[in-house]
């Protein structure tokens, strides 16, 4: 399928970080039986994904600003555009060996996401999308689900890790949606829980306490396969609000009117 010259600059980097992500996952496996285990080893893996990244995005596109994860801001001459890039999104999930993790990269062009790539290198499943051209699983076009009945939906979440965010809330959360919901799930990386909400394998997702580098991406795919994303409060501010739902029209909705009163 063909793709333009900016989608196709982002998927070669994409796929190259990856290659490197899926050898590391292997050494990991290894890595596991020792009793340090492989966190260490996995912050490097993150570090050099994130620096084969820059590498190859501003080699295509000089001059692009850069935001990652694990490098902060670099500005670039041009102004206009920015990279957003979470080179292992997932990291929890990687050190386990759990094949749930990706490479998301979003373009943010005068303050609006205009593309994005989401890459799984231990399937090989690969997200794209553009702004007005669609979102695409490996050349399959996206569509989110149809479903209007929240006890016919499977919804997903995030789960505050130790010491951070607000476990009381998460559980009021919990305890919500468990009453309305056919089926949570929580399978820890964001970028991909929202490329599934894109592909109609979840009906919704929310989750709070995101950063830019975990949403970009994800927020294109699920707008051009047809969902909306919003923040908790429902209005469009999840990239600045780090707060974000979604779903097809009638299950975004439903999802705000739970969550915003908690
Ligand atoms: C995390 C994952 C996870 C979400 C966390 C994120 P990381 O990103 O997306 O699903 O619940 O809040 O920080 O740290 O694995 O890149
Ligand atoms: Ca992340
Ligand atoms: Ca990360």
């Amino acid at each position: 399928m063909l793709h333009s010259a900016l989608i196709n600059v982002m998927v070669k980097a994409a796929r190259r970080a990856g290659r490197s992500l899926k050898r590391d996952l292997g050494e990991i496996e290894n890595l596991q039986v020792s009793l340090k285990g492989p966190a260490n080893f996995v912050s490097l893996a993150d570090k050099r994904a994130e620096q084969m990244l820059y590498d190859d995005l501003t080699k295509a596109r000089p001059g692009y600003g850069f935001l990652g994860e694990e490098g902060g801001t670099r500005e670039g001459s041009d102004k206009s555009n920015i990279w957003i890039v979470d080179p292992l999104d997932g990291t929890t999930n990687f050190l386990h060996g759990i094949p749930q993790f990706a490479i998301s990269i979003g373009l943010q062009r005068e303050g609006v996401i205009v593309a994005g790539v989401i890459y799984n290198p231990a399937n090989d499943e690969l997200y794209i999308a553009e702004r007005g051209k669609g979102a695409f699983l490996n050349d399959m076009r996206l569509r989110v689900a149809g479903r209007k009945r929240l006890d016919d939906c499977v919804v997903a979440c995030g789960l505050p890790h130790i010491g951070r965010g607000d476990h009381e809330l998460s559980r009021r959360e919990m305890t919500e949606m468990q009453n309305r919901v056919a089926g949570l799930r929580r399978f820890g990386a964001a970028s991909l829980d929202l490329a599934f909400v894109a592909a109609g394998r979840l009906d919704g997702y929310w989750e709070r306490n995101l950063q830019p580098w975990d949403i970009a991406a994800g927020l294109i795919m699920v707008r051009e396969a047809g969902g909306i994303i919003s923040g908790i409060d429902g209005h469009d501010n999840a990239i600045e609000s780090g707060n974000v739902v979604c779903g097809n029209e009638t299950i975004q909705r439903e999802l705000v009117k739970i969550l915003k009163p908690l």
